[in-house]
């Protein structure tokens, strides 16, 4: 179905909380408090504060233990996943685009099956791939969405550097300044809403994950360094696309590039 068909659709409420939700929890220049929260400063500066994070949640009593069977041989993915860091910044080297397209073949584009390499609830992918090119060795820089359909990328008549843009959006300058290309996921709330109600919010978000993280070990694979990156102002984002920000917004992103020295395994 046409998302304009979708957009004209009269089942959203004015005081829609999903969308209100998605509103409050956007990063602006001026309101920090959804990326800082009260603990931040803590959690930064002392890492025997962040003991016992992770460690499960339910208070029921554990009735006996059972160490996991110790592992044998590793296998690929499971190396791909032990390997597997964030970095803080890139190398000066330039990526390839045949990585960047094995990576958005493997995960974002359909196969000639007609199936991708992150699930969909409902198969109805809300997630639409937006690429900053900056050092790609290959493609020209630029501002690029992709067609997962036909797999090719095409670049979009916007005159912004996408380095000047990266360095205005995120929150962290290392990513911004030596990442050879940056991947926003821009969701099309409509499209899953249609099926799934409220329900379809959490679906969206949950989806991102799942295409950053294969894009993640995609790239791993091929030995491009990643960074899952939360850090943007949102509305640069949506601006840079013509996105209203509210049926159409990002809600995610990682920064690739070539590792640095000292950040290679
Ligand atoms: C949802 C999400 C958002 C993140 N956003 C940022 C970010 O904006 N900037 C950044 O430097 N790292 C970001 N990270 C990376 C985390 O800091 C990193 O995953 C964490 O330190 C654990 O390290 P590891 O990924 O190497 O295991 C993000 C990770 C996740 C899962």
């Amino acid at each position: 179905m046409e998302d304009s068909l979708l957009k004209s659709l009269p089942w959203i409420p004015a005081d829609d909380p999903a969308e209100n939700y998605h509103a409050a929890a956007k990063l602006s220049p001026w309101v920090s408090e959804s990326f800082s929260g009260p603990y931040a400063f803590e959690l930064a500066n002392d890492p025997e504060a962040l003991a016992g994070f992770g460690v499960p949640s339910s208070i029921v009593g554990s009735a006996e233990r059972h160490p996991l069977a110790p592992a044998t041989e590793p296998t690929p993915v499971g190396t791909v996943l032990r390997d597997r860091q964030s970095v803080t910044g890139f190398g000066p080297s330039q990526v390839d685009f045949g990585q960047l397209s094995r990576i958005l073949l493997d995960t974002a584009c359909t196969s000639p099956a007609g199936r991708r390499g992150a699930p969909s609830a409902g198969a109805l992918y809300p997630l639409d791939v937006y690429l900053c090119v900056c050092g790609v060795r290959g493609l020209a820089s630029g501002i690029y969405s992709l067609d997962p359909f036909a797999a090719e990328l095409n670049r979009l008549r916007i005159g912004k550097d996408p380095r000047t843009f990266l360095s205005e959006t995120l929150l962290f300058q290392d990513l911004a300044e030596s990442s050879a290309f940056h991947v926003f996921f821009i969701a099309s709330f409509a499209r899953q809403r249609i099926k799934y109600g409220q329900r379809s919010y959490r679906f969206t978000l949950l989806e991102a994950g799942h295409l950053a993280q294969a894009m993640i070990m995609s790239a791993q694979e091929s030995g491009i360094a990643s960074c899952p990156v939360g850090g943007f102002i949102d509305q640069e984002v949506d601006d840079l696309l013509c996105l209203d920000g509210v049926e159409q917004s990002v809600v995610y992103s990682v920064a690739f590039g070539t590792a640095r020295r000292r950040d290679a395994a």
